[in-house]
């Protein structure tokens, strides 16, 4: 990747952007155990909090006071209408997994990330209850909690568990079912950051899902700096701004799914 940023500058960003997450799961955690206001947005099963509103504006505040001149893309619609990836565009997920935060007050994820002209530069994908943020980037490496995260296990799909979408499996979508037959196990964790923080942690070999902008923006960064893949089911780059298909596996083994 173009050295798009001075390292020193993005250590800056990088401790900065720390600090709003942390004010941002207290600020979560105090309010896990209220009332919450839930609506529904295409359908049933896709949910909206007052609390998702709430961090996404408070996640907004904190990017314009820092970074005025970029832009936001935030799932909850507090930031920018962002058409085109030129720039420093920010991406916010302010709850990952909003139907487990309902349902369980837990297994969901506050997920960030910083682009410039289309490139990663930065993401975040903090797991708000296990208290576990998987942050980095090309220029510094990734860190899990701080430490450098150790090289993501180059399993096969044989000896492994694999994350899948609930959605997907149950329509069978691109032989979604052979997948999970070829592996030790599916898991559908109804959160892609979670998901990806497993896929991290060496906890699943892959995990495919259909998702938007937010969902992938900070597992692409810190899986392609982690040395994995990241590409649509077909094997194709990602589109930045658009709702896809995403494969995400270790390079030894993208060809298994490729060719599934
Ligand atoms: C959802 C979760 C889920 C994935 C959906 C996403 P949300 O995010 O990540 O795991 O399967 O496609 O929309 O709506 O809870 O932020
Ligand atoms: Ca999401
Ligand atoms: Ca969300």
């Amino acid at each position: 990747m173009a050295q798009i940023m001075d390292v020193n500058e993005i250590k800056v960003i990088d401790k900065t952007v720390k600090g709003w997450l942390k004010e941002s799961r207290d600020n979560v955690l105090r309010k896990i155990d209220t009332r919450l206001t839930v609506n529904t947005k295409s359908g049933r099963t896709d949910l909206v909090t007052n609390i998702d509103k709430q961090n996404e504006k408070f996640l907004v505040s904190k990017i314009r006071e820092f970074d005025p001149a970029s832009r936001i893309l935030g799932e909850e619609g507090s930031g920018d209408d962002v058409t085109t990836t030129i720039g420093r565009v920010w991406i916010i997920d302010p709850i990952d997994g909003t139907m487990n935060f309902v349902k369980q007050r837990n297994h969901f994820a506050i997920m960030l990330a910083l682009y410039v002209d289309g490139e990663g530069v930065l993401g975040y994908i903090l797991d708000v209850t296990g208290n576990h943020l998987l942050s980095g980037g090309p220029q510094i490496g990734v860190f899990d909690n701080g430490q450098p995260l150790t090289k993501v296990a180059d399993t096969p799909l044989r000896e492994g568990l694999m994350g899948l979408s609930g959605p997907m499996v149950l329509h069978n979508d691109y032989n979604m079912v052979d997948i999970a037959n070829q592996s030790l196990g599916m898991r559908v964790y109804g959160s892609a950051g979670i998901d990806i923080i497993s896929v991290l942690r060496g906890e699943l070999v892959g995990y495919i899902s259909y998702l938007k902008p937010w969902d992938f923006g900070a597992g692409k960064i810190l899986c392609e700096t982690a040395g994995m893949m990241v590409t649509t089911i077909d094997g194709k780059p990602l589109g930045m701004l658009s709702s896809t298909t995403v494969l995400l596996a270790t390079r030894r083994h993208i060809e298994t799914f490729l060719q599934l």
